[in-house]
């Protein structure tokens, strides 16, 4: 919820209020983070890319990568408060350096669109699971007759197609009547919900009989099969689903009161992403073992394993029902922040009011997104490099722009801005600060940059790998 209380310390307010507390900051940023990226995307990636040693190095890049870049958009967006592009233009020629800086904020705008264009698409397979599950399909149904149903339903791109204009069409409603406090309330219940759900399936898959076999394929790492695509991959997941890397993140620092502790609310909002993320890859991974399915399975592998574990509890229906409608939800507290960044711009740069530029980046990204939806059916065999045209979007936008983004943050916040103005923003310069300032310098910019380069082979060519 937003107020319009100035500040006591007579600094930069921002046009748009403030939150009215440190709980409904941490509960936006919550909405934005936990989303298909933690259910959908971490488990199928994980399992894509042979599981254990994939685990430990999205853990440390969560760490070491993802906490200091959270914590550098915040501090960045506080201290602007504008807009990514305005802020960054701001703080570019107040702290010395330049308003090139806010080139940076339509790397972002363009990343959102990219990410929302095939986001969206898999939302909408949410939707349909949620109408699935209601009429009763997965009660009680085999493991061959839930992968049937969702190859028949991706097979099918006239709904699927149906299901992505349906969520776009949600999602533009919300983004364009600026309700989203609204739909950011729903967080409050959500996330428990979902958390409560996960640890009930957890149960289940306890009691499954490959338990064992499923924390053994998360956490036994074997590193001879780690390849610098699979690092790449980790540290990519670290970002998507962090929400870091395109200005999302600065956006909402943009209304946070001056006295809220920014180290708090990053560390908050990380456990609990991760937490959920971990849960699921818990919850799906044994089953996959226990019903002969495969974790490399791909973009499936949550409309796979999960119906069918809910399809055989008590009120199976009920409970799956449920599972989606949280899911869609999570989705779509994180789709308006996805959208967000290219609305503000179109608003603030090209006179448009939000509805009319909510609409025009709506059909927009809905129009790119058609690329994902053809992926799996007319076009599922039209692959080059990463593989389909959506794995295309996806590798594109979750590797390269957003660790890309991540770094210029880094930098900028490390580098570029003064001591001073990071240490205030920061709560002092005891060891927490120098510890972040470190991470910010060093850690997070080299690293990021050294896994960019191994995985395009070349630090090998120059045989320097
Ligand atoms: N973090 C979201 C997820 O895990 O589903 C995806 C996302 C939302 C990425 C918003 C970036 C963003 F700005």
């Amino acid at each position: 919820m937003l107020t319009n209380q100035d500040s006591d310390s007579g600094k930069r307010t921002s046009l748009h209020g403030h939150w009215s507390s440190k709980m409904a900051f941490i509960l936006a940023v919550t909405g934005s983070a936990v989303g298909l990226g933690n259910v959908w995307k971490f488990p199928y990636v994980a399992g894509q890319n042979g599981g254990g040693a994939f685990v430990l190095v999205y853990l440390g890049c969560v760490i070491l990568i993802g906490l200091p870049v959270m914590m550098s958009e915040i501090l960045i967006g506080r201290r602007g408060r504008r807009n990514p592009v305005a802020t960054m233009e701001l703080l570019g020629e107040e702290e010395g350096s330049s308003k090139k800086w806010g080139w940076l904020g339509v790397l972002g705008v363009v990343a959102g669109i990219f990410i929302l264009s095939y986001y969206s698409v898999i939302a909408g397979w949410t939707l349909y699971y949620i109408v699935k599950s209601a009429t009763g399909a997965f009660q009680s149904a085999d493991a061959a007759t839930v992968s049937g149903i969702f190859s028949s339903f991706v097979g099918n791109w006239k709904i699927v197609l149906f299901c992505h204009t349906l969520f776009m069409g949600l999602t533009i409603f919300v983004v364009a009547r600026g309700v989203e406090r609204g739909l950011e309330q729903a967080v409050r219940f959500m996330v428990p919900a979902l958390l409560a759900l996960m640890v009930v399936l957890l149960g289940y898959s306890m009691a499954s009989g490959s338990f064992g076999l499923g924390v053994a394929f998360m956490f036994t790492p074997d590193f001879d099969a780690l390849t610098w695509q699979s690092v790449l991959a980790a540290m990519g997941q670290a970002f998507f689903t962090l929400s870091i890397g395109m200005g999302a993140i600065m956006a909402y620092g943009a209304y946070l009161p001056e006295e809220t502790s920014i180290t708090g609310a990053s560390g908050a909002v990380v456990t609990a992403d991760t937490a959920i993320a971990i849960l699921a890859g818990l919850v799906i991974f044994p089953l996959v073992f226990a019903n002969g399915l495969e974790p490399g399975e791909g973009p499936g592998l949550v409309f796979q394993t999960l119906p069918l574990a809910l399809g055989q509890l008590p009120f199976g229906s009920f409970f799956s029902t449920l599972f989606f409608v949280l899911l869609s939800f999570a989705a779509w507290t994180s789709a308006l922040g996805l959208m967000e960044p290219a609305v503000a711009w179109a608003v603030e740069h090209h006179r448009k009011t939000r509805g009319q530029a909510a609409f025009l980046v709506g059909l927009l990204i809905w129009f790119i997104g058609l690329a994902s939806v053809f992926s799996f059916n007319l076009l599922a065999e039209t692959t080059f490099l990463a593989g389909t045209l959506f794995d295309n979007v996806d590798y594109l936008t979750s590797n390269i722009m957003l660790p890309l983004g991540g770094m210029v943050i880094a930098i900028f916040a490390g580098w570029i801005m003064c001591r001073n103005s990071t240490s205030e923003e920061l709560g002092g310069a005891g060891t927490l600060y120098k510890m972040w300032r470190f991470l910010a310098r060093f850690v997070a910019p080299v690293g990021i940059l050294f896994v960019l380069l191994q995985a395009v082979g070349l630090l090998d060519k120059l045989g320097l790998g």
